[in-house]
């Protein structure tokens, strides 16, 4: 991968699953251009924006010319991923008389895709979603890939649906307002790119790391690319994540343990996968499936992209036992995503605890 020197070309990714084929388009300015997008791909006529207040205030004004119809606003942050926000969007839509004709636009990161991206999936059994992802995390994976949904207060992301958008428009000019530590939780799942399918990718960002945070716009929209183009290969070869997507939960098994133990307070989810992908390092070394160089590498990366929250304070033991409650155990067995090179990993089932166990401690969780 080069670095282009003027503005780069629109790209454009196709997804295709079984129920349905679409483009993920990253192209500076797209969300200014949105109203010609949608008409290009004959979303139906009446449009309904979904977005959060503060997303809103910095970049409402580009959806100008959109719609008619007042922007529905919902409150964004975690916490308000549930089903009474849903409820709020079914409340506003019914009351426009919104009917099957109704294209549903979510302009935000992951909290309101998935949100808006439910009430989609249900409002009269279905009707498209167009996804605009306003944070990096948003960008490379969450707008792509139909899942949609919301937490219940016993658990994250319990009640939801496949619903895949009618398109996904990607503008990285969005980016410029993100703070500093959101844009670094979206680049660890770069990063995981990077290990699971990408030897350039990765080499891209450990090279040009500096310019990457200064959120060159050329570099953002291949970084982004890249990142989409692997996220867009794995759904369209394995919709529901059976196999191939597996992958996709490189890092996450430990990840998702760490979220869980702090009640998703302390970590941003990058920062946690972050920490993941480090265990899952160790855990590869320590079997012989990975090499020093590698694991140090991905270190370094890390290192360089700045501080992580602390993990000194919690339990390994009790972050296995988390891991072990992960809803990606099928039939009884974890599922663990093992790297064996920068840009290759395999599945296994045979992870025992002890070894997890001592992966943990490897990263500074206490023994
Ligand atoms: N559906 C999927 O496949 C999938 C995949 C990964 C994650 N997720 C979900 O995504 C969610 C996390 O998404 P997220 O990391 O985007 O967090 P988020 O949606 O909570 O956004 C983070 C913060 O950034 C702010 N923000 C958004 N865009 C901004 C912009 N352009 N400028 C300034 N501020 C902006 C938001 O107001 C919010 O405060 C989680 O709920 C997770 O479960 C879903
Ligand atoms: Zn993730």
């Amino acid at each position: 991968m080069t670095v282009p020197l003027v503005a780069p070309p629109p790209q454009r990714i196709p997804v295709h699953t079984p129920s349905g084929d679409y483009q993920v388009e990253i192209d500076a300015g797209a969300s200014v251009r949105l109203a010609a997008l949608l008409d290009a791909i004959g979303a139906p006529a009446r449009r309904f924006l979904v977005s959060s207040p503060p997303i809103w205030r910095l970049h409402g004004e580009r959806f100008q010319g959109v719609t008619s119809e007042p922007a529905i606003l919902i409150p964004d942050g975690e916490r308000h991923k549930r089903v009474s926000t849903v409820g709020r969007i079914y409340d506003a839509l019914v009351r426009a008389g919104a009917d099957r004709a109704t294209t549903i636009v979510a302009v935000g990161g992951g909290v309101v895709g998935d949100t808006a991206g439910f009430a989609a999936a249900t409002f009269l059994r279905g009707v498209p979603v167009v996804q605009v992802p306003t944070t990096l995390l948003a960008q490379v994976d969450s707008a792509i890939g139909g899942k949609v949904g919301v937490n219940h207060p016993l658990g994250k992301n319990l009640i939801g649906a496949f619903h895949q958008p009618l398109a996904v428009a990607i503008d990285p000019d969005l980016l410029a307002t993100l703070p500093r530590r959101e844009f670094r939780a979206g680049l660890y799942e770069v990063v995981k790119y990077g290990m699971i399918a990408s030897p350039p990718l990765f080499d891209r960002l450990t090279s040009e790391l500096p310019a990457v945070f200064k959120r060159d716009p050329a570099l953002l929209a291949a970084v982004i690319g890249e990142s989409c183009r692997i996220k867009a290969s794995v759904v369209s070869a394995d919709e529901r994540e059976t196999g191939p997507r597996r992958a996709l939960n490189f890092g996450h098994t430990l990840g998702h343990a760490l979220e869980a133990l702090t009640q998703y307070k302390r970590f941003r989810h990058g920062e946690a996968v972050a920490y993941g992908m480090l265990a899952a390092c160790e855990l590869a070394v320590a079997r012989g499936a990975l090499d020093l160089p590698a694991r140090e590498a991905l270190r370094d990366l890390i290192a360089r992209m700045g501080p992580l929250p602390a993990v000194a304070d919690l339990s390994a033991a009790d972050a296995v036992e988390a891991a072990g409650r992960d809803k990606k155990i099928v039939g009884g067995k974890l599922h663990f995503v093992l790297p064996t090179a920068i840009g290759t990993t395999m599945t296994v089932t045979d992870v025992t605890t002890d070894e997890l166990l001592r992966a943990a401690e490897a990263i500074g969780l206490k023994g």
